[in-house]
């Protein structure tokens, strides 16, 4: 169960409004973000002439891709700063909830990579994506899997907990097993064609107090401003041996959860 067994969807919906998206610092420290989601891009196949749902779009540098590949995209996200972001690049981007969505029968796919960990409860979403797709409609995406991020999460959790909060609370994320998410597309109408967890260590740029900010926010957002600093570097000082690299830069143990389905 990941260590969350007692973390509700409506606990874990509270902890995740905590989060604040900046999208001038989300370009900064988390452009990789994006980079690395060309390989679950590619699961979607040739796109043009595909009318796209791009859930959780963040600054849309996936969405203008999907666009310049001659899909003919909409791209959501709950947060207005990245929404800015994106409709600044010329998209058609739409702040919204994606546990609420109003489409019906509009899209040929719905794609997703990096957002899904942050909506509870999960099975909303998968409702909404399935009443959004026509026909044979395809989801596919991508998000954090058992063990995502594990050592920062635990740390995390460690680090509040020891200055007296209650770390655990403070979880926003869903990082399901592959088995535990193929039950619920499945239980939301969808034939699942592929799913799977892939290890993915990935190199950050620059320091982890950094990631921490601007990723982890909400784990943040349970202590006093005055003693953040003291829990990021309790953080780093925990994870150091397992995630320092010898030229000082740090590689975070993240697992990703990709798939594709179809509905059936
Ligand atoms: C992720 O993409 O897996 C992720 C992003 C931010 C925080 C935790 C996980």
């Amino acid at each position: 169960m990941n260590g969350r067994a007692s973390q509700t969807d409506s606990a874990r919906a509270e902890a995740s409004a905590r989060q604040n998206w900046d999208a001038g610092r989300y370009a900064r420290d988390a452009r990789f973000v994006s980079d690395l989601g060309i390989p679950v891009m590619e699961l979607l196949g040739p796109v043009s002439g595909l009318r796209i749902l791009d859930l959780g779009c963040g600054d849309g540098a996936l969405t203008e891709r999907l666009a310049a590949r001659g899909a003919d995209v909409v791209a959501v996200d709950a947060s207005e700063s990245q929404v800015s972001a994106a409709a600044a690049r010329g998209l058609d981007a739409r702040v919204g909830d994606a546990r609420r969505l109003e489409f019906e029968n509009e899209f040929d796919a719905v794609f997703s990579n990096a957002a899904l960990h942050w909506i509870s409860p999960p099975e909303a979403v998968v409702e909404g994506v399935a009443r959004a797709l026509g026909p044979g409609g395809r989801f596919v995406g991508e998000f954090g899997g058992e063990g995502n991020v594990e050592t920062v999460r635990r740390a995390l959790i460690s680090a509040l907990n020891a200055r007296g909060h209650d770390g655990a609370a403070a979880d926003p994320w869903f990082f399901p097993s592959a088995a535990r998410y193929r039950a619920m597309l499945r239980a939301g109408g969808f034939a699942v064609e592929s799913i799977g967890l892939v290890p993915r260590p990935t190199p950050i740029p620059g320091d982890l107090g950094d990631w921490i900010e601007t990723l982890a926010g909400s784990f943040l957002a349970v202590a006093p401003e005055t003693r953040r600093d003291a829990v990021i570097s309790d953080v780093r000082d925990a994870v150091r041996d397992s995630l320092q690299r010898p030229d000082g830069g740090w590689t975070v143990d993240y697992v990703r959860l990709r798939f594709a389905a179809r509905l059936a």
